[in-house]
């Protein structure tokens, strides 16, 4: 993929993954921003893994375009789940991914087709509390028992692994006295939004450099 020039704001043609359960508020977020023109962007296929995914279910009722393709209907070993996607994202004219609440590792077939095109959100400061199995209240959770005195949201491109591509941006949260998983992610999720938007456009606008692990944010022109 030719990501646009800088300054260029091409609005992107975004693919939303999501997961099984999410109740898709980052996606409604993306969507919204989007049609507000605070995101320089369109979403041009939501991607799910079955049909009764509650955020499948919020894409319909905003008319988004929906599509299921279940990894369990393929051999884990071969190509057969990322050809799927790959056609699907083909079909739908999709530039750039966003994940949001999508739990697999992407095969890597997609990434490497879209490498610094795909991007995840992580209820998390990474490197802290990532990788599999760290996901939704499992996260806050972690956080808590290990006392620390900060969270946030990572956003990051996306390679081969869990939660361990370049970081684009992160915010930091502060977690208070008598904070449960619950709360915490309450307080974080708002940030999960703002923070996803704002890295969406500087995707759109050209603005993001990868150099090995590290993403700079060019100035806008
Ligand atoms: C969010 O907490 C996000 O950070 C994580 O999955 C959750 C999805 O929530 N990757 P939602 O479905 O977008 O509300």
């Amino acid at each position: 993929m030719t990501p646009p020039e800088t300054g260029a704001a091409a609005p992107l043609s975004l693919a939303v993954f999501v997961g099984p359960r999410g109740r898709g508020s980052n996606l409604l977020a993306l969507h919204a921003a989007a049609l507000e023109g605070r995101l320089s962007a369109r979403i041009v296929a939501v991607v799910g893994s079955t049909e009764t995914a509650p955020a499948l279910e919020r894409a319909r009722g905003e008319g988004l375009p929906v599509a299921v393709v279940n990894p369990k209907a393929y051999d884990a070993e071969g190509d057969g789940y990322g050809d799927a996607l790959l056609k699907v994202l083909r079909e739908a004219g999709a530039d750039s991914i966003a994940l949001a609440g999508y739990l697999r590792r992407l095969p890597s077939p997609v990434v490497a087709a879209y490498r610094h095109r795909i991007v995840n959100i992580h209820p998390a400061l990474l490197p802290s509390f990532g990788g599999k199995g760290m996901y939704g209240e499992h996260v806050h959770r972690a956080v808590l028992e290990y006392g620390a005195k900060v969270s946030g949201c990572t956003v990051h491109f996306v390679d081969e692994a869990y939660d361990t591509g370049p970081v684009i941006l992160q915010k930091v949260v502060p977690v208070e006295e008598g904070d449960t998983p619950e709360t915490l992610a309450t307080r974080i999720l708002p940030h999960e939004h703002a923070a996803y938007i704002e890295a969406l456009q500087l995707l759109a606008e050209g603005r993001l450099a990868v150099k090995g692990r590290v993403v700079r944010v060019k100035a806008s022109t």
